[in-house]
């Protein structure tokens, strides 16, 4: 069975699932060259990503047998967030102010918003479909973080696992837990966006100066420079936890709905009355960090000891932008009782794809289930690839020289012990964030002094460590 999984949003993608298994995705940025594209703008619907994947696996409607997108059902997203905001939030103003007041109508509370939003972008893709004769194909209309969880669960080898998924937003939740079993994935807990520790973390981006939900890891970067113990207790007066419960403080002050909008940022920066102005860029994301760091793990760790009381260890399995944080990872990795941990690679939004069409099989398929632990990922070139024939043409286009090399291992190794930078194009593109040796700059890790010079030459700042 073959499904094409398609996300369509911040950072949209397209993926071929074959029997279980990606056999092809690609985030629609590699061809658009538009960073972390978004196909519900002005930048245009992933019909690249989506020629790309069909191409590669030799797909068109003949043997395409379902779609499957990573978006909630329009009534379905309705009628949840109406429901959490009449149950969980009793404040009459809140609830009166978050429907009728235009200076928020973007926000997900807005009238029938939420509705109209996802309508749009499903007939939008529809449309797109249609071009390639694959609209009248049944079509699963696939939750975000769930989409998220089954990226994590379906590849990660283990049929018993608890599955987290922790992002800014995505279709009203900020995270999601589930219990991964024979298979099959079961909800236990939802985080709601107003709570978001992720769009917290994107708030504090914005602050510094960086562009939110792209310069994240810049944060994590400069916070390896700064002192978190300084601005800890300022940080606790604006995002705490109540019990494993993520707690964004604010929220009173400044009409929480509203908060996870950028068009809000002023207004939640001023709510924070200044506290944070004194201290250094450093030492401010060494604080976002360290809280991080530590309720995400207080998060994870509630969820993993209800496990533990049936299971002698647990394995996590993780997906969602909150997870490009490799420090963050690492302290669920040191958890007690967690026995190993997984993220699936592209665990953006870019990953949504793939996620989608994976639950979409084991969905049609629940007796494959079993087969998971067969089916873990081996490795994330997923992209497209290139002829001999095809660079050769594209060097001789661009008039550089070149030269050919039979064993081109041992040249690029000679290269790096003569202290050289090597730039690496080879076999298919990575799928995720992660340059993984095929699109590549290679350099020798012996020297402290890189961070300065190569940053500079690949306009990166500063402080962007290599790995
Ligand atoms: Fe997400």
């Amino acid at each position: 069975m073959r499904i094409l999984g398609i996300y369509d949003d911040h950072n949209c993608s397209s993926a071929v699932v074959e029997d279980g298994r990606i056999i092809a995705a690609i985030e629609e940025e590699r061809l658009s060259r538009i960073k972390f594209h978004n196909g519900n703008s002005t930048d245009g619907p992933p019909w690249r990503s989506l020629e790309k994947v069909l191409e590669m696996t030799g797909s068109d409607s003949s043997n395409i047998d379902r779609i499957s997108i990573a978006i909630e059902h329009p009534a379905q997203l309705q009628k949840y967030v109406l429901k959490d905001l009449f149950l969980k939030e009793k404040e009459p103003k809140w609830i009166l102010h978050s429907m009728f007041s235009k200076s928020i109508r973007w926000d997900r509370y807005f009238l029938f918003y939420a509705y109209y939003f996802n309508q749009r972008r499903i007939l939008k893709l529809k449309k797109l479909l249609k071009k390639y004769d694959l609209a009248d194909k049944p079509i699963d209309l696939v939750n975000h973080h769930t989409a998220h969880a089954a990226s994590a669960y379906y590849t990660g080898g283990s049929k018993n696992a608890l599955v987290v998924t922790l992002d800014g937003q995505g279709d009203g939740l900020a995270g999601t837990i589930f219990r991964g079993r024979e298979g099959k994935l079961d909800l236990m807990a939802k985080v709601p966006s107003f709570h978001s520790i992720g769009l917290f973390y994107n708030l504090i981006t914005w602050m510094l100066g960086f562009k939110p939900n792209r310069h994240e890891g810049k944060i994590t970067g400069l916070a390896a420079y700064g002192d978190p113990e300084k601005t800890r207790e300022i940080y606790e007066k604006f995002f705490d936890m109540d019990g494993h419960e993520f707690r964004y403080k604010l929220a009173k002050k400044v009409l929480h709905h509203a908060y996870p909008h950028r068009s809000n940022y002023p207004k939640l920066v001023k709510a924070m009355d200044g506290l944070l102005k004194d201290f250094t860029r450093e030492d401010i994301a060494a604080g976002v960090q360290d809280i991080t760091e530590k309720y995400v793990a207080r998060f994870v760790e509630h969820y993993v000891n209800l496990e533990l009381k049936d299971n002698d260890h647990i394995d996590v399995r993780m997906a969602g932008g909150v997870f490009a944080n490799v420090k963050v990872n690492q302290r669920v990795a040191e958890l007690d009782g967690v026995s190993s941990v997984f993220i699936f690679p592209s665990m953006g939004d870019g990953g949504l794809s793939a996620g989608a069409a994976l639950w979409s099989f084991y969905n049609e398929n629940p007796e494959q289930g079993i087969e998971i632990e067969k089916r873990k990922i081996k490795d994330v070139y997923l992209g497209p690839e290139y002829t001999q024939k095809e660079i050769e043409e594209s060097l001789k286009k661009s008039k550089n020289p070149y030269k050919f090399y039979d064993n081109i291992e041992e040249k690029i190794g000679e290269l790096l012990a003569q202290g050289k930078v090597v730039a690496r194009f080879n076999g298919r593109m990575e799928y995720g964030p992660r340059a993984l040796g095929n699109r590549s700059i290679l350099y020798q890790a012996t020297d402290p002094t890189v961070n300065d010079w190569l940053n500079h030459k690949l306009k990166r700042t500063e402080f962007m460590p290599f790995a």
